[in-house]
């Protein structure tokens, strides 16, 4: 059963998403189906959808959703791990790591404000497998004062977005004005949707241009 199908047909705790988002899901990671993997979904909600992680990932997943509600305590399971705090809070999600280890894949669908959204992916980011996959969900939210966004506004994570493509391709920018760093080197793919952003790692990326084949075949251009 595709993860989509698994969502249209729930009939257990409820699941909050748009049904685009799963074209995203299944597109990044779908990879980690049936395989052994450390989940991290900022926002429990009502507890649906980490038990449709579960399901769709399979038996040596390892969810671990965290909410600032204590109520979302309930949705543990023998594969379901739930804490309580919040996502903004560097010291908690530092808790995560050293109780899980290395976070492969992180979702986040907590609160949605930009201050938390934010603080979440700075800190987890570069702790996160060196070929993780980090998703950002509802971002509209990123146009919405209430969330602390804004078109234009340096706040909003689709204006962060925006910076780091710039900052992906920091090592062709010749006048200085964006230095490589960390992301540089360790983001092989950023990718955006409605409402959804996407950054991909991986731990070495051969960027050294070259020409391979038969030399004698070569064209002039
Ligand atoms: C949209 S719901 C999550 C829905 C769920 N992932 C689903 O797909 O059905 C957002 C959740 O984020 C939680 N939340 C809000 N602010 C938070 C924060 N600062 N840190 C952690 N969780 C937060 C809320 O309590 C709520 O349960």
């Amino acid at each position: 059963m595709s993860l989509y199908e698994m969502f249209i047909n729930n009939t257990g705790r409820p699941i909050h998403k748009s049904g685009h988002y799963f074209f995203a899901y299944e597109r990044h990671f779908g990879r980690y189906v049936g395989k052994p993997v450390t989940f991290l979904e900022i926002g429990a909600g009502n507890g649906g959808s980490s038990q449709m992680w579960k399901r769709w990932l399979g038996p040596l997943a390892r969810i671990v959703a965290i909410d600032i509600n204590p109520v979302c305590k309930q949705f543990e399971d023998e594969q379901v791990a739930v804490r309580i705090g919040d996502q903004s809070d560097a010291a908690f999600l530092q808790s995560l790591i050293d109780e899980f280890g290395t976070i492969d894949a992180v979702i986040d669908d907590g609160s949605h404000h930009m201050a938390h959204v934010s603080a979440s992916f700075d800190y987890l980011y570069h702790r996160i497998a060196s070929n993780g996959v980090y998703m950002i969900e509802d971002m509209h939210t990123a146009y919405w004062s209430e969330y602390g966004g804004g078109r234009g506004d340096p706040r909003s994570m689709i204006e962060r977005f925006k910076g780091m493509l710039d900052d992906l391709n920091a090592d062709h920018v010749r006048d200085g004005t964006v230095v490589p760093g960390h992301f540089t080197h360790r983001t092989i793919a950023m990718t955006a949707y409605d409402s959804i952003l996407v950054f991909e790692k991986a731990p070495l990326i051969n960027k050294v241009m070259k020409i391979i084949g038969d030399d004698s075949l070569r064209v002039n251009y």
